[in-house]
């Protein structure tokens, strides 16, 4: 149902739909609160959906991180771990698993994405260098800054337009990039911090000729490119749908062949994966890789297990086997635009083109009222809540801290709700019922007034902070 796809299932006018490529093994049950109970449960949790309790979600649309539904091929997996302090069989069929699809030589895991983070900025960061990207990822761009670094943004313009339809939003501005370079010299950034499918960005993705142009452009001034691989898969799918030259290839191939453009990637396997925790980093350099597997003992685990199970790498290198699957990336990324069609054909304002990962409401439109030190995004997370135990995520200016320097809020040009579909989860008629309670705040929107922050924490506030209504 791609871009034209119907307002309704079963409305196909003259094509035929697309059904998951699984069925239902087993169900968990949900329950909706009450609205008084709902009510108690947000000022419960100081308006932070972080901080509501999951039994009192109804849908949990707050991340696709961890909450995928494993294949009953991986849950057999689970039986079969190695749990040996070292040498796991396990690692060596995940080492196997990322050097096939992802195609890097060496492969250090992690417990989940930010431990990657964590090595690889603490093994090429020092104190005063800048680290270029397509847009700030929030534990990324803290463990940039932890370990001395600067981040700069070199995103193209349109990604921070939420109405703007360029197909690849994610690209890197190779000018701005250069300017960059230029400015503060190519032995002062240790790599560029490329990301697929930019989250903060609405889930854009990077064009195949974007990140061959962006190697040229690095092998010039020999610097290294690091990929946050966290969903590169999706970030393929719309390659193989939107890019010329790339229409009859697998996904599994594309994969590879923008990989290969860089020098080594980190990867929270929470997400494309299809498991509930694991993450690793993947390297090239052999001198890199030794110094990665020497600090992973420190902060992680042994450099055969770095804070997994034996059973929980066997399960990621069988997800990373499921979730190349043409089939799959298609009905996942397709599920995710039904639901952002379908809040677009109600006027409802959200980030253009959709996502691979989330529908982004532009809670500025939004709230035309609500300025953004009020917090738009936020209360639009709390008002979904409210009206129907629907859990979303803010990604806007609480997400986006404060300046290290000068200590004020950043005020970033996206202020974002987000609506995170997990993988093999929710069904269409979940969609439907989500949609329905965003038309219905959307509706009352006039009435709904700011939020005030009266807690916040030093790190990554917007986990724990705590607001009022005003
Ligand atoms: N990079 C990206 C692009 C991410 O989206 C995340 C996590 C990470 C790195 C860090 O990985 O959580 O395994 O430590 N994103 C989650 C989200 C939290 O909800 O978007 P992690």
């Amino acid at each position: 149902m791609s871009k034209d796809q119907p307002k309704t299932m079963g409305q196909q006018f003259g094509r035929r739909s697309w059904a998951e490529p699984w069925k239902i093994k087993m169900v968990e049950p949900i329950r909706i609160k009450t609205p008084e109970q709902r009510l108690a449960a947000i000022e419960e949790a100081g308006y932070n959906t972080f901080l509501l309790r999951s039994e009192d979600v109804y849908i949990d649309l707050l991340t696709d991180s961890g909450t995928s539904a494993m294949s009953d091929r991986q849950w057999s997996g689970m039986l079969a771990g190695d749990e040996a302090y070292a040498g796991s069989r396990n690692f060596y069929r995940l080492e196997q698993a990322v050097r096939r699809y992802y195609g890097y030589r060496f492969v250090v895991p992690t417990h989940q994405g930010r431990g990657a983070e964590h090595l690889i900025s603490q093994a090429l960061i020092r104190e005063g260098v800048t680290i270029p990207g397509n847009m700030y990822f929030t534990t990324t761009r803290l463990h940039q800054e932890l370990a001395g670094g600067t981040f700069v943004d070199v995103i193209i313009d349109e990604a921070h337009d939420p109405q703007s339809q360029h197909p690849f939003k994610g690209n890197v501005d190779l000018q701005k990039l250069e300017q960059v370079i230029l400015e503060v010299g190519p032995e002062q950034i240790p790599y560029i911090s490329l990301a697929g499918t930019v989250n903060m960005a609405g889930g854009q993705p990077v064009s195949m000729a974007n990140v061959k142009g962006l190697r040229e452009l690095c092998d010039r001034y020999s610097i290294k490119i690091y990929l946050d691989a966290t969903r590169m898969v999706e970030n393929c799918f719309f390659i193989q749908e939107r890019e010329e030259g790339y229409r009859g290839r697998t996904i599994e191939s594309l994969l590879l062949e923008f990989c290969s453009y860089t020098d080594g990637a980190w990867m929270s396997a929470k997400k494309d994966s299809l498991v509930n925790i694991g993450g690793w980093l993947a390297i090239n350099d052999e001198e890199v890789f030794e110094i990665a597997r020497n600090l992973v003992v420190v902060y992680e685990g042994l450099h055969t297990y770095g804070g997994l199970a034996g059973r929980g790498m066997e399960a990621l290198a069988i997800g990373i086997e499921e979730s190349v699957a043409d089939d799959h990336v298609r009905t996942r990324v397709d599920q995710v635009r039904y639901l952002g069609n379908l809040l677009a054909s109600w006027d409802i304002p959200i980030v253009q083109p959709v996502g691979g990962h989330a529908v982004f409401v532009d809670a500025k439109s939004f709230f035309p009222h609500i300025p953004q030190s009020q917090f738009p995004a936020q209360t639009l997370a709390a008002e979904l809540y409210l009206d129907s135990g629907v859990r979303s995520m803010e990604r806007g200016v609480a997400s986006a801290g404060r300046d290290p320097e000068t200590g004020e809020h950043r005020y970033p040009k996206l202020e974002l709700t987000r609506l995170t579909i997990p993988r093999r989860v929710y069904t269409q008629a979940h969609m439907d019922v989500v949609a329905e309670s965003v038309k219905a705040v959307f509706e009352g929107r006039d009435s709904v007034r700011g939020l005030r922050m009266v807690y916040e924490p030093r790190y990554l506030r917007f986990f724990q902070a705590r607001f009022e209504r005003i």
